[in-house]
């Protein structure tokens, strides 16, 4: 059910790499007006530039009629005054507490509308820091999108102890009736549902690399031909990028305190080196 301020069409986004772009996209591609900000004017001709290639190879893959109407409906800035008329704001920058809980306070002050709802993709921070960083924390929850959000069909949903139901029932229409994701229902805690499974999971793989137990090559084989999986947990790795995958564990460690989720020695020295995976060429494996 719909509660009070209806279907949402005015988004704002708060970042534009890897998964605000993401997320703007596919805002813009269900019909919505989005208007999405960044930190400065270079970041945001990085965004668009994003944005425009994403879209051209939907167009040419045939999954959008026009890349140029859907990015019609697209609007960069680089001022979070640009978001004063927005039904809804989704987070999406750094992973980091301070910066984040600094933009709510920001937003708190702009965004007009009382029902409003302010959205965090945040990984591990709680939301409830984030909620008490507004005077609405009714307002603020988690709406957690998957990279490649275009792809990915998932999208956890973070109401923290002040949320009301009213803001996580808006927020699951807009993310299942108007996105077409699915959405599944998290409490406040690091990691959700999926990364404190995932991140475990991928920790114990490093952990096996680590020992010589087995080749990185054959343990991803043996999850990819023994287990289904799509790909191996090193590959995973190294997709979701070493320094995110070394901060989630972090996070799921400081909240839980158990070994399972203790970064192992290899994946520190790993992002100290700045082995980083795909987004810096090299990690568990090289990529051209
Ligand atoms: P990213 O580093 O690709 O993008 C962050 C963007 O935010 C940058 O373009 C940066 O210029 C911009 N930015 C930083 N501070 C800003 C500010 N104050 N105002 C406006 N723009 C600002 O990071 P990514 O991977 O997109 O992650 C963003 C968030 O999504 C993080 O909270 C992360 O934990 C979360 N997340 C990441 C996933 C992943 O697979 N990378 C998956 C799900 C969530």
């Amino acid at each position: 059910m719909v509660g009070e301020g209806g279907v949402m069409e005015r988004v704002g986004v708060v970042g534009c790499g890897l998964m605000g772009a993401g997320i703007a996209e596919v805002c813009a591609r269900a019909g919505m007006d989005v208007v999405v900000v960044e930190s400065s004017e270079v970041a945001a001709a990085a965004g668009r530039m994003r944005l425009a290639k994403s879209l051209e190879r939907a167009e040419a893959k045939g999954r959008i009629e026009s890349a140029s109407e859907v990015l019609g409906r697209l609007r960069l800035a680089t001022e979070l005054d640009a978001l004063a008329d927005r039904e809804i704001v989704v987070e999406a920058i750094v992973e980091d507490e301070a910066a984040k809980t600094d933009l709510f306070r920001k937003l708190d002050e702009i965004v007009v509308s009382p029902t409003a709802i302010f959205a965090s993709n945040t990984s591990s921070i709680p939301i409830m820091k984030l909620g008490v960083a507004t005077s609405r924390p009714q307002n603020v929850i988690g709406v957690h999108f998957f990279n490649p959000v275009p792809v990915l069909r998932l999208v956890e949903l973070v109401p923290s102890l002040l949320t009301s139901t009213d803001t996580t029932e808006r927020a699951r229409a807009l993310v299942e009736g108007v996105l077409g994701k699915k959405a599944i229902d998290c409490q406040d805690r690091a990691g959700f549902v999926v990364n404190a499974l995932l991140i475990p999971f991928v920790l114990s793989a490093i952990r096996m690399l680590e020992s010589g137990f087995a080749t990185a090559e054959d343990i991803d084989q043996g999850l990819v031909l023994g287990a289904a999986h799509p790909q191996g947990p090193l590959a995973l790795a190294d997709l979701i990028g070493l320094d995110t995958t070394k901060a989630v564990a972090e996070s799921l460690y400081e909240e839980f305190k158990e070994p399972l989720y203790a970064a192992p020695p290899l994946l520190a020295r790993m992002v100290d080196a700045g082995l980083l995976g795909r987004k810096s060429g090299r990690g568990f494996y090289t990529y051209a």
